[in-house]
């Protein structure tokens, strides 16, 4: 199955940008995954190809209008029905890895940049769009967020990603940060590769990668070494 995704944007000389490159790049050539991008203004109604207007109820800033966003939703929605939409915005909920893992088994997304102030929030009205935000940043629009989630997606579609176990132990996939990594030389500026990493004993790597883990999520990322712990004395509901 092909990974169609549909980007709606004010800015469309921004795609594929870096996804036409490396991993990403090479498997849009093989057909692992296509991309369209609608330009918001060619739904634009009046004779100024007008996009946004100012906010209800003053403010700084403009918002995207909807009866124009709704045109060009309408568009990418024929092309693509069965492909999620997501709208790109520091109001949506986080995106995490597990809901990247969900869509990369997916038909595709279809996803809305925003720039301005945002969306007209009637957009998300009768409608099934998912506000998604990338991390507690502001960015100048959507589209670095939505690269962002496309590269996410991209890299576990089938057949993109050359060793499979690569996509199973990295971080998050376990509520952890993964281990630490080294590779030649042995010692570099007086520092060496722990000692364990060169003992070939597979039993005791383990040991030692998921003990680092467990060492660098809880110092690094106490808001996942909670939640880890807690799933730890939580086993899923079913389990004996
Ligand atoms: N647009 C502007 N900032 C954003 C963010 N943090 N996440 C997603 N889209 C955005």
């Amino acid at each position: 199955m092909t990974f169609a995704a549909t980007v709606l944007t004010l800015y469309p000389e921004m795609f594929p940008g870096p996804l036409g490159v490396s991993l990403a790049g090479r498997a849009r050539e093989e057909g692992k995954w296509t991309l369209d991008t609608v330009q918001i203004r060619d739904f634009a109604i009046d004779r100024h190809r007008t996009v946004d207007d100012t906010p209800a109820g003053g403010g700084a800033g403009m918002v995207l209008r909807v009866d124009v966003l709704s045109a060009a939703i309408d568009h990418a929605l024929a092309s693509h029905p069965e492909a999620p939409v997501i709208a790109m915005t520091p109001r949506g909920k986080p995106l995490t890895q597990e809901r990247v893992r969900a869509l990369a088994e997916g038909p595709g997304v279809t996803i809305l940049c925003g720039r301005f102030e945002g969306f007209d929030e009637r957009i998300f009205a009768g409608r099934a769009v998912e506000e998604v935000s990338i991390g507690d940043i502001v960015l100048s629009g959507g589209e670095p967020a939505a690269l962002m989630l496309l590269d996410a997606c991209i890299r576990l579609l089938p057949g993109v990603m050359g060793a499979p176990s690569s996509g199973s132990e990295e971080s998050f996939e376990n509520g952890l940060l993964e281990y630490p990594h080294y590779t030649r030389p042995v010692e570099w500026e007086g520092r060496t590769i722990p000692e364990v990493l060169r003992s070939g004993d597979h039993a005791k790597i383990a040991a030692w990668r998921k003990h680092q883990a467990e060492i660098d999520t809880r110092s690094r990322r106490p808001d996942l070494w909670e939640r880890h712990v807690d799933a730890r004395a939580q086993p899923a509901s079913g389990a004996q």
